[in-house]
C-alpha cells in the first residue's frame, strides 16, 4: 500500500467520516480536527509518548493549543477517575464546544478518549489514532465509547463518531506479536461474516504479520471495509450491527470467567470455533466449514481450543451463566450470531442446552 486507503464511514445523524490507513499518515492527524479546534487534547498510552509529541508538535504550527497527557495502559485507562481527571484536565485548559481530543492508543485509549470527547460539553469532535490492530479494525471505527465500572466492562459508554480515523500502520512496529496476532481475530472475524477473500489473504501466515508488506494494510483495509458498511447501515446496533458480534458471545464469557486475562482477540477465536461446533449442531453448516474455521484461526496462530484444568462441570456452569448476560440475550433466551455459509450471518435462537454443552465437549481440552 503505497497510497494511503481512504474509507468512507456514513453517518446520516452525525455527519460522514474517513478511516485513513498508511504509513507514516500520523502526520495528517492534526490537518484532520476540525477547523475551529483552538485547543486540542491529546490523550496517548504510555509508550507513545514520542508519537503524541509529534502530533502536538504539529497542532502547535498549525497555532493550536495542545495538552498532552499520558493515561494508564490498557484496560486501567478506562475508568471513571481517569475521565474525571480529564474533564478537570479541559476545565482547566478552557476547552470550549469548538475544541478537540484525540486518541492515541490501543482500543481501551480510543474508548476513554471518545468518551470525554463525547461528554465534555455534550460532545467535542474527536480524531482517533488507533495503535493495534484490534483498535484499527474495531474499537476506533464506529463511534463505541466507553469506560468500566466494578460491576462489568463497557456499562456506562455513547455512541461518538469520530472527526477521523488516522491509521498508521508504523505504529504497529511497536506491537508484540502476540498482541498482533491476536488482532487478526477480529479481521478473521469480518472474513467469516462478510469479506471471504480476507480468509484466502490470511491464509498465509508470514505475510498476514508482515508490518511492512502488502498483505497485512490490505487485510486491515478490508476489516474496516465490513465494519464501515456495517456501521454505517445501523450506527446504534438496531439490528445488523450485531454480526460484528460472531463468535463474542462465548468470547465475552471466557474473558469474564478468566477475570480478563484472556486478550480478547484470542477470546474472540475460541468464540468462533464455539459457535462454528454449535451451528453445526444446529444443522446450519457442514463440518467443512467447521474446519475451515480451524484451519483460518490456526494458520496465523490464534486459538482453538479451550484449555480447562479442575472441574469440567463447574467451569462449564460459569462460562453458561455469564452467556446468559450476554447483551443479545433476550428474556432467558441466547441468541449467537451464526452462519449458513462464509457471508451469510443469521441469528442461532435458543439452542437446547445438550447442544450448548456438546459444542463446548467439542472444543475445550
Ligand atoms: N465491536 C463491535 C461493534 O463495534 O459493534
Amino acid at each position: 500500500m503505497s497510497e494511503p486507503e481512504v474509507i468512507r464511514v456514513a453517518d446520516d445523524q452525525h455527519g460522514d467520516y474517513e478511516v485513513i490507513i498508511g504509513h507514516g499518515v500520523l502526520d495528517q492527524v492534526s490537518a484532520r480536527v476540525p477547523e475551529a479546534a483552538e485547543r486540542v487534547l491529546i490523550v496517548h498510552a504510555p509508550v507513545l509518548a514520542g508519537a503524541a509529541d509529534r502530533i502536538a508538535a504539529a497542532a502547535t504550527a498549525a497555532g493550536r493549543r495542545p495538552v498532552v497527557q499520558a493515561l494508564p495502559d490498557a484496560e486501567a485507562a478506562k475508568t471513571a477517575d481517569v475521565a474525571v481527571r480529564l474533564w478537570s484536565v479541559l476545565a482547566e485548559s478552557g476547552f470550549t464546544r469548538s475544541d478537540a481530543v484525540i486518541a492515541l492508543g490501543g482500543g481501551a485509549t480510543t474508548d476513554l478518549g471518545g468518551f470525554v470527547a463525547a461528554t465534555w460539553l455534550r460532545g467535542v469532535p474527536v480524531v482517533q489514532v488507533p495503535s493495534t490492530v484490534l483498535g484499527m479494525v474495531d474499537a476506533a471505527v464506529g463511534g463505541k465509547t466507553g469506560i468500566n465500572i466494578p460491576e462489568g466492562k463497557n456499562l456506562v459508554g455513547s455512541f461518538h463518531p469520530p472527526a477521523a480515523v488516522i491509521c498508521d500502520l508504523d505504529l504497529l512496529r511497536t506491537l508484540p506479536g502476540e498482541d498482533l496476532v491476536a488482532g487478526l481475530a477480529e479481521v478473521i472475524k469480518c472474513g467469516f461474516i462478510a469479506d471471504e477473500h480476507i480468509l484466502r489473504l490470511a491464509a498465509d501466515p508470514v505475510a498476514a504479520t508482515d508490518v511492512s508488506g502488502a498483505v497485512l494494510p490490505e487485510l486491515i483495509a478490508r476489516a474496516v471495509r465490513v465494519k464501515a458498511d456495517v456501521v454505517g447501515a445501523d450506527l446504534r446496533e438496531a439490528g445488523l450491527r450485531e454480526i460484528l458480534n460472531y463468535g463474542h458471545t462465548f468470547a465475552h464469557a471466557v474473558e469474564q470467567v478468566s477475570g480478563f486475562r484472556w486478550r480478547h482477540g484470542d477470546a474472540v477465536a475460541v468464540g468462533m470455533m464455539y459457535v462454528a461446533e454449535l451451528s453445526r449442531r444446529a444443522g446450519l453448516i457442514d463440518d467443512a466449514l467447521v474446519e475451515r474455521h480451524r484451519a483460518a484461526l490456526d494458520r496465523v496462530g490464534l486459538p482453538t481450543s479451550y484449555a480447562v484444568t479442575g472441574d469440567v462441570d463447574a467451569r462449564w456452569r460459569a462460562l453458561r451463566a455469564a452467556m446468559g448476560r450476554d447483551k443479545k440475550t433476550r428474556g432467558s433466551t441466547l441468541r449467537f450470531v451464526a452462519l449458513t455459509a462464509v457471508g451469510a450471518p443469521t441469528r442461532l435462537v435458543g439452542p437446547d442446552e445438550r447442544m450448548l454443552r456438546e459444542a463446548f465437549d467439542a472444543i475445550r481440552r
